[in-house]
Order: structure tokens, then sequence, then C-alpha cells
């Protein structure tokens, strides 16, 4: 049904293929000349201008017109959800459909959008979007790798080249930063977010956003951010995805929404609901999230997208009786498009016919999507995004291979390193053993956009190229499977040949991302008996993990002499991975996620509230304390915690003062050393304490951190400032505000740094 149409690449060639009826609604139809081939030039910046074109083609629009605006559909293909089979190219064509997703690449969006814009009665054009969560082709280490990084120019650079790369393939639109704070290592998508901690979550979300929307929304490198899940979706109870959220309202605002907030302040103008049900209201009909606390308290003037049919899940949900009802209670809570529901298109005109729901909303609701249209030059150039040739240069540039592989050296997080198993020395015949030594597509890890196994390079390529081929003896040992042991005596023979064994284990990707969640945190199959047949060889054992969430490590720790946490470092992750444990580079990531000891101890995070009967940690369990009878409270790791090569020391701390007024500033200083014998980064962490407030305060809350990179023997001076503003928090009135007090400070390599000094914070 699509008529054939010339290459759009310019301005010229956009109004021949229709967007000239659009242009001419807009007022736009005598374009400069001198601008003529430069459609950027002619987008409209000015909020007024942005608004007066949008209202003049809202007055045009007829209510069904309106309501395609809020309809989101899926390519059949790429689906992320269960899909029904439809006939898009009439639903598109009839201009009952504003948006789609899962459309990849520049021939295909190019497809669709000359279906809207040669059929549809006003010719506007579709907004495409997709998940890029972690990379588009170039494909980074899995989100929560990332955040270990604690590299925040670094996620934004990766974003950036994710950017460069989905806007080069038609797509304007991210369904990302994933910003849900998890403290829930048995949900599947903990992989997806930067962890437990709301104060690394909220920089490393606003640094996405940047990264997205790069120098503006205008520019053909940049895509929209979409900010997600809203809210608290990642705490889902018993870790069990799509489940019941029972979070206090208190506990919503100091820990869940600020990342939100955050990422909506660095320009985020979407946001995408969670499928959760949120203290008994699902968050696609939360009318306290979407209209109080997104839209009036934090005066957002974006548009909200529902998730995959969560407006059509109201049903199962127990709070819409039918499409009817879910389409009344969605639309009045503040949901603008539906994505992939079916349910606006099916119900929502009726509703407002009968007068049953306000058309107020409507406009308010269309406005926000074609305010981004025009706002992403859409009406200008409808193809702008969709230029095969850009396309093919955009994808793997050398530049965002090697970001990537940077990104994955820093994303590790040694956890042992005893008696200097690591780094490998570079004469080291290796056993390379294990499932994922050699498995291109877990590197990538879930939700990997349109990487491909066939780009990422295995940890046994590259270490190969590093000693040589005849250093490097590859077994795989097992496979996931349970009960498979049928590599186990090939990869114990290569074992006894060599001088060092380095298994590679974990869990295959599909163990987490969406409806990927878990109960045992253990390596899955015959991984823990190839590790014990290789560690009774006697050779020294390194192990490198990937996967997508804390493991309960106990077993494989004991059963090894290093540990390397990888997680899934996506398409440079072999590279990377073979600089780390040949000790061209140090590691220097940190866990941005506590790692328990056990199921039993989760939740298990480090800023959690003391109790009225608090166990010592440094002491052995005692009656009617907050406790366990089996397993200690403490983790196995703790939020923040990471080793080097090199080793590190503070020295120097001092507090500029012992009383913070309530409008003043308090500087800490301190100096960091490398004191090891090898070049390294350490990741320097602020922590507070105030030991008594009108509500229970945290044992420790990250208020400070800086990533340092120093030579061996360097040193170098760290200073952090606090204001009474970053000691606020939400009181039992909803208030947000600092408390006056006494605070506790501790600076150091992680959550357990000790103690450097105390203040107090005056009244005003
Ligand atoms: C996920 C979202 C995603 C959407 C579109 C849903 O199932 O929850 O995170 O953006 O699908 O793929």
């Amino acid at each position: 049904m699509t008529r054939p149409l010339p290459r759009f690449g310019t301005l010229r060639a956009a109004l021949r293929c229709g967007a000239i009826a659009a242009l001419a609604l807009l007022g736009l139809s005598a374009l400069p000349a001198a601008r003529a081939t430069d459609a950027s030039a002619a987008i409209p910046t000015d909020p007024a201008v942005i608004d007066a074109q949008v209202s003049s083609l809202l007055a045009q629009m007829t209510l069904e017109e309106k309501i395609g605006q809020l309809v989101q559909v899926s390519s059949l293909s790429n689906a992320t959800g269960p899909i029904e089979r439809t006939n898009l190219e009439e639903q598109v064509a009839s201009g009952q459909c504003g948006s789609m997703l899962n459309i990849i690449g520049a021939a295909d969006t190019r497809k669709w959008q000359e279906i809207a814009l040669s059929h549809s009665r006003l010719k506007i054009p579709l907004l495409f979007g997709y998940d890029v969560i972690h990379g588009y082709r170039t494909i980074f280490p899995m989100n929560l790798g990332q955040a270990a990084s604690w590299d925040i120019p670094a996620i934004e650079q990766s974003e950036r080249i994710a950017a460069t790369e989905a806007s080069a393939a038609g797509i304007q639109w991210a369904f990302a930063p994933m910003v849900d704070i998890a403290r829930d290592p048995r949900w599947g998508r903990i992989a997806e977010g930067s962890g437990e901690d709301t104060f690394l979550g909220c920089a490393i979300a606003a640094a996405r956003v940047r990264g997205f929307q790069g120098g503006g929304l205008d520019r053909t490198d940049t895509v929209m951010a979409c900010v997600k899940h809203f809210a608290a979706y990642g705490a889902v109870q018993a870790g069990r995805d799509y489940n019941t959220t029972d979070v206090p309202e208190i506990t919503l605002r100091q820990v869940y929404l600020p990342p939100f907030k955050a990422a909506i302040d660095a320009g985020a103008q979407t946001v995408m609901v969670a499928f959760n049900d949120l203290n008994g209201v699902p968050c696609s009909a939360n009318s306290f999230l979407l209209d109080q606390v997104l839209r009036r308290e934090w005066g957002f003037k974006g548009f909200v997208v529902s998730d995959w049919k969560s407006i059509s899940q109201l049903i199962p949900h127990t709070i819409a009786a039918d499409g009817r009802q879910a389409c009344l209670l969605a639309y009045n809570a503040g949901v603008d498009m539906d994505m992939e529901g079916r349910i606006y298109q099916t119900y929502l005109a009726g509703l407002i016919r009968s007068g049953k729901v306000s058309s107020a909303h409507l406009d308010r609701a269309v406005s926000a999507i074609l305010r981004a249209k025009v706002e992403r030059g859409l009406f200008v150039d409808p193809y702008r995004f969709s230029d095969p040739a850009r396309e093919k240069a955009a994808m793997l540039r050398p530049s965002s291979l090697e970001a990537a592989r940077v990104l994955a050296e820093e994303s590790c997080v040694l956890l042992k390193n005893d008696a200097g198993a690591l780094p490998l020395a570079r004469t080291a015949h290796v056993a390379l053993v294990g499932p994922l030594a050699d498995s291109a597509r877990d590197l990538l890890g879930s939700w990997a956009g349109q990487g491909r196994a066939s780009d990422a390079v295995t940890l046994r390529t590259a270490l190969t190229k590093t000693l040589g081929a005849d250093h490097v003896a590859y077994a795989e040992g097992c496979s996931f499977k349970p009960g498979d042991r049928s590599g186990f005596d090939a990869a114990v023979a290569a074992a006894r040949k060599s001088d060092v064994v380095v298994a590679v284990l974990g869990e295959p990707w599909y163990f987490s991302g969406e409806g990927n969640c878990r109960t045992h945190l253990d390596l899955p199959g015959e991984q823990p008996a190839l590790l014990r047949a290789l560690r009774a060889t006697g050779k020294p054992v390194v192990v490198v993990l990937m996967n997508g969430r804390p493991l309960v490590l106990g077993d494989t720790l004991a059963n090894c002499d290093a540990l390397l946490e990888a997680w899934y470092p996506g398409t440079q992750g072999g590279p990377a991975l073979a600089k780390l444990l040949t000790g061209a580079v140090s590691p220097s990531g940190k866990l941005p996620v506590t790692f328990p000891r056990d199921v039993g101890q989760i939740p298990i995070f480090y800023n959690h509230m003391t109790t009225g009967r608090p166990q010592p940690d440094d002491q052995p369990r005692i009656q009617y304390k907050s406790n366990y009878l089996d397993v200690p409270n403490t983790p196995q790791f703790p939020f923040g915690y990471g080793l080097s090569y090199t080793s590190f020391a503070f020295s120097n701390a001092r507090l500029s003062s012992p009383t913070l007024p309530m409008n003043g500033a308090l500087t800490v200083t301190a100096t960091l050393a490398n004191t090891g014998s090898r070049d390294g980064a350490e990741v320097a962490q602020l922590y507070i304490r105030q030991l008594w407030g009108s509500v229970t305060r945290p044992v420790r809350e990250l208020k400070g951190f800086r990533r340092v990179m120093l030579r061996k023997g360097e040193s170098t001076a760290l200073s952090f400032t606090l204001r009474p503003s970053d000691l606020a928090f939400v009181h039992s009135d909803m208030t947000n505000a600092p408390e006056p007090g006494r605070f506790e400070v501790f600076l150091g390599g992680d959550s357990k740094a000790p103690k450097i000094g105390e203040f107090t914070l005056l009244p005003r």
C-alpha cells in the first residue's frame, strides 16, 4: 500500500513526501530559501513558537485523530511482550497511531513513516521508540555493571554513543533510563538499573539523560529519554517480576522517587509507568504518582507512556471490570500514551463523547506528544533520522568500541585476590574453562538492543591474542544444563597441564532481565561441581563471574583464589577482561549493590535502619538482638566494595568546622595516596550518619564520591562540600528538609569506611 518514494535526506525531499501538508498546517510552508538544505535550522526551539504550532495543529484535529496520537503499536516481528496480530498498515495509514516501537533501522522506520505521511489526513509523523538500555549496536556493560564503575562521565558518554547509533537507525525516543532502585537480587531486572543506592542512582539517571539528549532534541544524533518505571517497580514483593509493591510513602519519597526527579531535572520529557500496583493502586491508574507527584509537585510538562499493555492489565489487577473501565482509570490518572494496549483506541472516543471523561486531559496529552514531534524536527523533515548511509557509518565506530572496552574494564569488581593470584604472569599457561569463557552472546547480557554476538569478542579470543595460542588451553567444562558433566575430564586435563585455571562461570544472559527472577542465587547447573573438580587439581583457580545480579558466593569463594565480578561486560568484554587478568589495567569497580551471604538475608542493603535492638556487626550473635540464628547480619560483600592490584590510603581527613549553620557549608578534605606498586583508580566514598532525627535514620548514607586515577606513589587532595540541603530527609508529614542535630562522617573505599569526624547541624 505504500507508494514508491525517492530517498529523503533533505528538507526538499521531505516536502515532496507529504510533509508539506503538515508544514502548511503549522504555518511553516514558506521556509527561508537559505535554510532549504539545512533542515535543523528550521526546527523551532523557542517554547512560544512550539506551543503556537502545536495549538494550530490541535485546532484542526478530529477527536479520533487526537486519540490516534495516544496510541502506540509495536512491530509484529520484534515484539517485546505478548502481541496481537492486527493490520498495522491500515491503522497507521488511517492516522490511528501516533507512535511505534520496535521498528528497527533506517529503512524500516522510513517505510512506516511513509505510510503515515502518504495516507493519513493530517500527515502527522510517527515517533519511533525503542529500548536502548545499554547500547544500541555497540553494547556497553549491563547497566548494573556500568554503575559499578562509578564513572559518571563514562556512563554519560556510553549513552551519547548509544544515541548516535540509535538515532541513525531511525530511533527518536529511547525507553531509558531505567532508574528503579532495587534491593532484591532475585528480581531479574536488577540488572537493568543502577543498584540499591539513591544517591548513586540519581547521579547515573541524570548522566544517562544528558548522554541521550546530548546537545538538544533538535539534533539528529540524539534520542529523547524516557525515565522508567514509575514507580517502585524494584520493590516487587519476593523479587518476583510484576508482583505487588507495598512501599510506605516516606520510603517512596526518600528512596525510590529521587532518581526519577533527577532524570526529569536533567531534561527527560517522557515517563513510563511501572507494571506493579503500588499500595493498592496499579501505577497505570495511580493519580497520586502521575498527577500529584509528577505533574503538580514536580511540574512535569512532558507525556507519560504506559508500559506494554499495562492499561489493559488493570483488569487482572482487579481494579477494572473491563477495558472501558481500564481506559477511564488510566486516562483520568494521567497516562497519555497507550503502549500496545489497544485500550485508548477502542474506548476513549466513546468515553469522551458520552461525557464520562473530560476532553481537557486529551488536549494536554496530545499537545505534549505533538510538542515532542515538533522539537525532534519531524515536521520539518520526518525522515531526518532514517538515513541508511548515516546508519551504516554510525555503528561500531572504533572510538565507540574503545569507550565500551574502557567502561567494561571499569565496571569489573575484584572481590577476592589471595596471595596475588591475579594478575596472571604474562608467561603463564592458562586453562581457560567454563560455559562463559567463549560465549559471545552471553557477553551482551539482556536487553542488548541490536547488539550482535558476531560483534562481541570473548575472553577466549582476547586472552589467546594476549598470551599466545600455546598459552591458553580452552575447555568448556560444562553447559548450564543440570547433570551435564560431559566436559569435566577435558577441563581437568587442561588444568593439570597449566599453571593456573581461569574459570568463567555465572548465569546465562537470559537469567536476568524482564520476567527472569530466581529464588536460588547460586551458579546454575554443574558449575559448582566443575569448580570443585578444578580446585582439586591443586592449581591456583581464578573465577571470572558473569551475572546480572548479586549471587550467593560462599562456596565459590571457598573454591577459588581470586574472583573478578564481570557482570555482562558487553561487545568488548573479552579484551577488557584480558587486560584486567593480565594486569595491563587494575580493577577499579566498586559494588553498586550488596552481595548477601544467603538468600534468607534479602532484602539486604547498606543504608538500613538500626532497629531498637541492634546487633553489633563485630560481635557474635546476642539473644534478643536483631539477628538470625544461622547466618550473621553482615553481607558477603558490602555496597561500595572492590579491590585493586594496588593499594590506597586515606590520610589527613578533616572537617572544616565542627558545626554547620543552616545557611552554610562544610568541607571535608583528605589526602588519597596510591601506596602500592601499580597504577590504579580508587573510588573515594563519603558517608554520613545522623545520630538522631524525628524519624529513624539509616546507619549510613552515601553523600559524595570521587573516582580518582592515581599512578603508583602518587597522591591527591580530596575535597567534598556538605550543605544542609544534602542532609535533608523526608519527614512523617512528607516534607523534605534537613533537621538540626549531630552527624558522623565516614570516608574510605567502601560503605564500611572508617569514621573521620563529627559535626553538628545548627538550628536556624
Ligand atoms: C518493559 C519496558 C519496555 C517495554 C517496551 C516492557 O515489557 O517493561 O521496560 O520499555 O516493554 O519494550
